[in-house]
């Protein structure tokens, strides 16, 4: 699992973040069981409130012995404590995991008819939804209306993961990996925080983030690569999610899980990345691109493995330059094939002629971006590290000092540059109504 960021996760000082785990009657509830154990383990105070159907798949005394608290789905349990409103009310945030096609249907018609769904109905505070079942359900007209009112109303439905499902078939409707979704809950607490930001100020925004390093084949068993972690940009895709967008995460050999509610591509050379990006980055609001892409790539590759000569000669390598994918979308003119902010990163070196900000800065104009962000790694790499030190260039003379942190931090910074900086949404793909246009 990639790093954790629940040092953000407190939003009242001193006091365990209080969340409530909704498990809805699907096979993925034994999911569930992980997404309870990563909140508890990281310090937050969890009820969990599963279905009666829920409870066909996993018992109470496993959510009851994972949670440390007694366990009831219906409304008559413990009356003289009013559960029903109680723990709405007085929860940080409230996630249901699994989240069925019938869940989703009492809660977009405000159903109360047991603990989940009241709970529902008296919580105040950020809701996320994973939803898993099956691809017909998931796209029957009925769930795709349910979950637009639900994100009409500021919740967060997280998209669902694609793959294998339950029985012989595959398709969308995967529960997005629990540790994925463990962060997701990590990073809407952060943002509910009280610091006054809006929490889904990318809703109604599509974006695309690129991340990991591209491997450019030699032979059969070799390649040219780099140390890319892919850390960051499933730090940005994992934030933008959080902020309510819609994301694309092409993902260049990296091993992380998918993000929760993102659509990953995912991708091998560099010539992959800029066919899944350009074509991802149509009709998009913004493309970071956080991937390390290969500068160059083998100008033949080897149909057999390169053998050793009995001379001892090492074979010469001749390379060919790989397109600059950020260079070539960020010169288009702003349109349908040019997203509205474009983001490049940059890991610089200062040298006898200049220092990092300058080159830094001749990079930006370079590449034509709006926004470049730019770690100083003259005193040792950030590949693979947890944390960063940035700053963010902008085409329009800005420089937002972002300060040792987190990626998820830099991640939210790099965020609130391009919100600055976003037009007003596409009319075809209006803002959620009740949320700002961002
Ligand atoms: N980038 C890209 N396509 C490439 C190489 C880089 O889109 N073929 C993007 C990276 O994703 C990053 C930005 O360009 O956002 C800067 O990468 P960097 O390697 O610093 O740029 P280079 O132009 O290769 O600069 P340098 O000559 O300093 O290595």
């Amino acid at each position: 699992m990639s790093t954790s960021t629940t040092d953000e996760a407190a939003p009242h000082d001193g006091e365990r973040p209080r969340v409530v785990l909704g498990v809805a009657g699907g096979i993925a509830a034994y999911k569930a069981c992980e997404l309870l154990r990563r909140l508890t383990e990281s310090g937050h105070d969890v009820t969990v409130v599963p279905t009666a159907a829920a409870l066909e798949f996993v018992g109470a005394p496993t959510w009851s012995a994972l949670s440390g608290k007694p366990v009831a789905s219906d409304v008559w349990t413990s009356v003289h404590e009013v559960p029903h409103v109680r723990i709405g009310k007085s929860a940080d945030l409230v996630v249901v995991a699994p989240a069925t096609a019938d869940l989703l249907a009492r809660a977009a018609h405000g159903l109360a008819d047991d603990l989940l769904t009241n709970t529902l109905l008296t919580a105040r505070c950020p809701v996320v939804l994973a939803p898993a079942m099956h691809t017909e359900m998931w796209e029957h007209p009925a769930t795709v209306a349910n979950v637009a009112t639900l994100r009409s109303r500021g919740v967060l439905v997280l998209e669902p993961a694609e793959g294998r499902l339950t029985g012989a078939d595959t398709g969308k409707g995967r529960l997005p990996d629990p540790g994925e979704i463990f962060e997701t809950c990590v990073q809407v607490l952060a943002r509910s925080g009280g610091d006054g930001a809006p929490a889904q100020d990318l809703a109604g925004r599509r974006v695309v983030v690129s991340a990991g390093g591209t491997r450019e084949p030699l032979d059969p068993v070799r390649f040219l690569g780099n140390r890319s972690s892919g850390l960051q940009g499933w730090a940005l895709a994992r934030a933008a999610v959080a902020r309510g967008a819609s994301v694309t995460l092409v993902a260049a050999n990296a091993t992380l899980p998918d993000p929760a509610g993102a659509r990953v591509v995912r991708v091998e050379t560099t010539a992959q990345l800029r066919e899944a990006v350009l074509a991802a980055a149509e009709g998009a609001d913004a493309l970071v691109m956080a991937a390390a892409p290969a500068d160059f790539r083998p100008t033949e590759v080897s149909t057999a493995k390169i053998k050793k000569a009995d001379d001892g000669a090492a074979p010469p390598i001749a390379l060919v330059q790989n397109p600059d994918i950020l260079r070539e979308v960020a010169a288009r003119p702003v349109g349908p094939t040019r997203p509205g902010v474009v983001v490049g990163f940059a890991a610089e070196t200062g040298d006898a002629h200049a220092g990092v900000l300058d080159l830094a800065r001749a990079k930006l104009t370079r590449k034509g971006c709006d926004l470049l962000v730019v770690n100083d790694v003259s005193g040792g790499a950030v590949f693979g590290s947890p944390d960063n030190d940035a700053v963010v260039l902008a085409a329009d003379g800005a420089a937002v000092e972002v300060g040792h942190g987190s990626k998820a931090h830099l991640a939210h910074a790099v965020w609130d540059q391009v919100v600055l900086r976003l037009g007003p949404a596409s009319p075809d793909r209006p803002p959620r109504p009740g949320q700002p246009p961002g």
